[in-house]
């Protein structure tokens, strides 16, 4: 703490993002990362797009992608915002569309960013306690104060509401915004972006960090009303023109023009995703139903720390939260079908060990 901090900033209790080793030599499980490479047409656009126009400020309205988006998703350029990953984007959004004074609701299980920008920006906030078996207690988001804001699938957990879940969230939210951030949706989940046009309050986020595989470029984007994304874009303009860099857009471009690799690359990874589960339930495992890129798993006799601990040894990274209610829980990410492997393998003899 240093004198010089602002208040704001010494009530902030910053997002601790998960470990990224330099280490090249790992099996890297612990921070959703995609295992395959981007489009190779991504990364011909990035090389592409570095020349001598580096030099100029990169397209503040970012107009070319924002159509490649709307057209992909079959909606109006005017309801596409992009930014410089999702992070940006619901950071965004907690600044223009929630209020002090007027609590949002989201899950006491959930993306760790949430309260995080809800303190940053003074939002008050409640979190709905999930279900024992971490399902998401619909109707407790019904009639919010100040809006309304979850992952489908949820995170860390993988769960997914149905589209008529989802939506009759946001219709009983009619005066408060209600945000789905869809990160994981491209693995299995429905996608609400299907019903932005009858409901002005629902906006949703998706990101190219995951199923793109471009978590390095730093491109996400929200699909809403056409008045919440002047919104967002009021708020861009109060803060940076030029979140989006011009390679980063070249290679967004690109890896929507790739539907072929897009939906080769989700399928492996939702087969992996089926195999690994298979093979950690028959390890003793319970693993949580997940439609994301990554399983939930809690052994019953076995420490779920040690166990992280034990694999980080090993050079395998999964995800450890010592946190109330998931503290017995890991948090695989699915990595490529032989990275799978090697992980059951390295598993086998570090559950003896670790086994209670
Ligand atoms: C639920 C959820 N939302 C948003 C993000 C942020 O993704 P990005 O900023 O890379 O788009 C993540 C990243 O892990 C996430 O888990």
């Amino acid at each position: 703490m240093s004198k010089f901090w602002s208040e704001r900033l010494q009530a902030t209790e910053p997002y601790i993002p998960g470990e990224q080793p330099n280490n090249t030599n790992v099996i890297k499980l612990n921070t959703n990362e995609n295992p395959y490479p981007p489009s190779p047409k991504a990364l011909k656009a990035i090389q592409e797009a570095t020349d001598e126009t580096l030099r100029l400020y990169p397209p503040p309205t970012v107009n070319e992608l924002r159509e490649t988006i709307a057209k992909y998703h079959g909606v109006h350029p005017d309801q596409v915002f992009i930014g410089n990953g999702s992070d940006e984007v619901l950071a965004f959004s907690f600044m223009a569309f929630f209020n002090p004074g007027e609590p949002i609701l989201f899950p006491d299980i959930t993306y760790s960013f949430y309260p995080v920008y809800a303190k940053l920006f003074n939002i008050d906030y409640k979190r709905v306690p999930v279900r024992s078996d971490f399902t998401l207690p619909v109707e407790e988001f019904f009639q919010s104060e100040g809006g309304v804001i979850f992952p489908n699938p949820n995170a860390p957990t993988g769960l997914t509401l149905s589209l008529i879940e989802v939506e009759s969230i946001v219709n009983q939210n009619p005066d408060q915004v209600v945000i789905i951030d869809e990160a994981y949706i491209d693995f299995g989940g429905q996608s609400a972006v299907q019903l932005v046009n009858q409901y002005e309050n629902l906006l949703v986020i998706q990101t190219l960090s995951k199923s793109r595989s471009l978590a390095g470029m730093r491109v996400g984007f929200a699909i809403g009303d056409h008045q919440l994304i002047e919104g967002l874009n009021r708020i861009k303009n109060s803060f940076n023109s030029y979140t989006l860099d011009r390679l980063a857009i070249a290679a967004a471009k690109a890896a929507f023009d790739d539907e072929e690799y897009f939906q080769d690359v989700r399928g492996q990874i939702i087969h992996t995703r089926e195999q690994t589960s298979k093979r950690l339930h028959t390890l003793g495992f319970e693993v949580i139903d997940s439609k994301a890129n990554f399983l939930f798993v809690r052994h019953p006799h076995v420490d779920a720390e040690d166990l992280y601990l034990q694999l980080k040894e090993q050079n395998i990274f999964v995800r450890y939260f010592n946190k109330p209610r998931i503290q017995e829980y890991l948090r695989i990410s699915i990595g490529t079908a032989d990275e799978m492997e090697q992980f059951i393998i390295a598993l086998e003899p570090v559950l003896q060990e670790v086994k209670k």
